[in-house]
């Protein structure tokens, strides 16, 4: 799998484009896919707010649209100094591109402090496809 360092060079690459004007809180994220593509992606705002999108969220779509459906770790850093974890709607999307519980959370300072996760300690009950397709009805 691509290493730590090169990802946490992406990061620090792309995160300038994000597209913050009302927050001024620039994030950055990559995810590694199962056949080890990477996908960046930042956050992108809009004047009408609820129309913004988290970087994690255009780096997963990024990824799908090119095929990608299982997701092995996802990054995240923002410009805020310290490490952040994904959003909850976030993590809800990870959720349905991981297999199983075990996809990594690295969670990056701009200065490459690091903290890494398991989707299951950062969202331990999961609403799921089988949650919707396994139903009793
Ligand atoms: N944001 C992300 O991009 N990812 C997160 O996990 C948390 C929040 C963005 C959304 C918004 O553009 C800004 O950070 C402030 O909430």
């Amino acid at each position: 799998m691509v290493s730590d360092d090169s990802i946490l060079r992406s990061l620090l690459s792309v995160i300038g484009n994000s597209y913050s004007p009302y927050s001024r809180f620039r994030v950055a994220s990559a995810v590694v896919c199962s056949d080890g593509r990477v996908f960046t992606g930042v956050n992108v705002e809009n004047s009408s707010y609820g129309l913004s999108i988290c970087a994690e969220r255009v780096a997963i779509f990024k990824a799908v649209s090119e095929g990608c459906r299982e997701i092995k770790r996802v990054y995240v850093m923002s410009d805020c100094g310290e490490p952040i974890p994904p959003c909850g709607a976030c993590l809800q999307v990870i959720s349905e591109f991981s297999r199983g519980d075990d996809t990594e959370i690295v969670m990056y300072s701009p200065r490459g402090d690091g903290v890494r996760k398991r989707l299951s300690e950062l969202l331990p009950l999961r609403f799921s496809f089988s949650s919707v397709m396994d139903r009793n009805i």
